[in-house]
């Protein structure tokens, strides 16, 4: 997976796009950076990349949101609003984490301990000019 610098959103969305096609089942995409740096816009990319009909609904106000009827299912988790790991553990991460599909997690950085060892990690950074950095960058 390479490191892009993004002029758009669109362009963000195509790297997903891009990305989603070399998933395969049980892969781990963590992704970490400040609001507004482009997650949701690059797991958009993922979702359509792999064939899933994707409404536009920011998935920030729930913990996971589902895209299930691509190529492989995609499980999409928040950690915004994760107050503690067990919260996640709760729901059930760890039967998706080692389940059927790929999951990606954005704000993965609050709690990169939930998360498996073959986790892939992207960080999105907002660069002066205006353009976003995707980054394939080590676990924190
Ligand atoms: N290169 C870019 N990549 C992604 N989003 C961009 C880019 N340039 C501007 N934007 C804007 O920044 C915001 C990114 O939002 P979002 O993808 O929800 O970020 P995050 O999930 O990291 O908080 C959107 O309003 C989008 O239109
Ligand atoms: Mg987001």
């Amino acid at each position: 997976m390479s490191s892009i610098i993004s002029a758009s959103a669109e362009e963000t969305v195509a790297h997903g796009q891009t990305v989603a096609a070399t998933l395969r089942r049980g892969d781990v995409l963590a992704l970490s950076g400040e609001l507004g740096a482009g997650k949701t816009h690059f797991v958009k990319g993922l979702a359509t990349g792999l064939g899933a009909p994707v409404s536009v609904t920011s998935p920030t106000f729930t913990l996971i949101h589902e895209y299930a009827d691509g190529r492989l299912p995609l499980y999409h988790f928040d950690f915004y609003r994760l107050d503690d790991a067990d919260a996640a553990l709760r729901i059930g991460l760890d039967e998706y984490l080692f389940g059927d599909g790929v999951c990606v997690i954005e704000w993965a950085e609050k709690f990169p301990a939930l998360l498996p060892p073959h986790t892939r990690w992207l960080r999105f950074t907002h660069r002066d000019d205006g353009a976003r950095a995707i980054e394939e960058s080590p676990a924190p």
